[in-house]
């Protein structure tokens, strides 16, 4: 059995990442997960997790400035310290993200320039400032998208930032492989959160259909569907998956 860990998930305060939370948490890690803007939603967070009988805390940080990064590595230094008694974590899970439909004509510059930061800058800085900090044996998880293997009109911005993450994955794994941490993409499809103004929940009954229809297993991915395949990934069984991209979409456009 895996003795007990401390995660650290970007973007925990909803969707997804407070899936993920929940997940390892019931496996019987601790718990730090950020927000950007959303306090309340990251402190209910915390009392699910604290409510399976592990620790948790929530800090803040905003991608979009990743030249934040030092001050929250130290704030990050503190709470292990402070809350959990440790002065190392074990897994990291880069899942904070935005998203938007912008066909690639009317593509800005400053729209650009967000996605990079939040979505591949941040998580190249992250990853790097929070190693010294990582136990050795230890887990990075990168969230990636469907997007990456099929075209979602719209995402070009999006899918070519993740698309770098799963590059980057690659090459952290073959140059941290030393240190027996293990780096992995999770593709998730469609998913119903807030992601995209909660374009999938909220998106029309023909378009819900249709990605229904074109998913194998016939319906719209649930958090509920990517949580446990991020806690696996953390588990000793996934020990030897490594450099992997690993896609949780029910099989869509296969
Ligand atoms: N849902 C899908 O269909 C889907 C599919 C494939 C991949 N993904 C990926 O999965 C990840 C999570 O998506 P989700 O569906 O859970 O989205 P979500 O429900 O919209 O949650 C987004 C999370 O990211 C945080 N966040 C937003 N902007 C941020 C910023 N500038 N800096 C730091 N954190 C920020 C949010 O914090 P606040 O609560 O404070 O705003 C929130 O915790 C993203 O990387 C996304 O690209 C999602």
């Amino acid at each position: 059995m895996t003795s007990s860990k401390i995660a650290l998930i970007t973007g925990g305060s909803r969707g997804l990442g407070e899936n993920m939370a929940i997940a390892l948490a019931k496996k019987g890690h601790d718990i730090i997960i950020t927000y950007n803007s959303q306090k309340e939603k990251a402190d209910a967070v915390v009392k699910q997790v604290e409510a399976t009988g592990r620790k948790a805390a929530a800090l803040q940080f905003d991608a979009s400035q990743p030249g934040s990064i030092k001050k929250f590595i130290t704030e990050l230094k503190s709470i292990l310290t402070k809350s959990f008694g440790r002065d190392k974590f074990d897994f990291l899970i880069n899942n904070a993200g935005i998203g938007a439909t912008i066909p690639f004509e009317k593509s800005s510059e400053a729209d650009f320039d967000s996605f990079m930061n939040i979505h591949f800058k941040s998580v190249y800085f992250l990853t790097q400032q929070a190693l010294p900090v990582m136990n050795d044996g230890g887990r990075i998880i990168n969230i990636s998208s469907g997007t990456t293997r099929f075209v979602n009109p719209g995402y070009s911005i999006y899918a070519s930032m993740k698309g770098a993450i799963e590059v980057l994955t690659r090459y952290i794994a073959k140059e941290i492989g030393s240190r027996k941490i293990t780096v992995n993409v999770v593709a998730p499809g469609p998913v119903e959160t807030d992601f995209n103004n909660a374009g999938i929940r909220n998106a029309p009954a023909e378009r819900r259909n249709m990605l229904a229809a074109n998913t194998a297993l016939g319906r719209i991915g649930q958090p509920d569907d990517i949580g446990g395949v991020v806690a696996f990934l953390c588990s000793d069984e996934a020990g030897w998956v490594n450099g992997q991209r690993i896609e949780a979409s029910g099989g869509i456009n296969l």
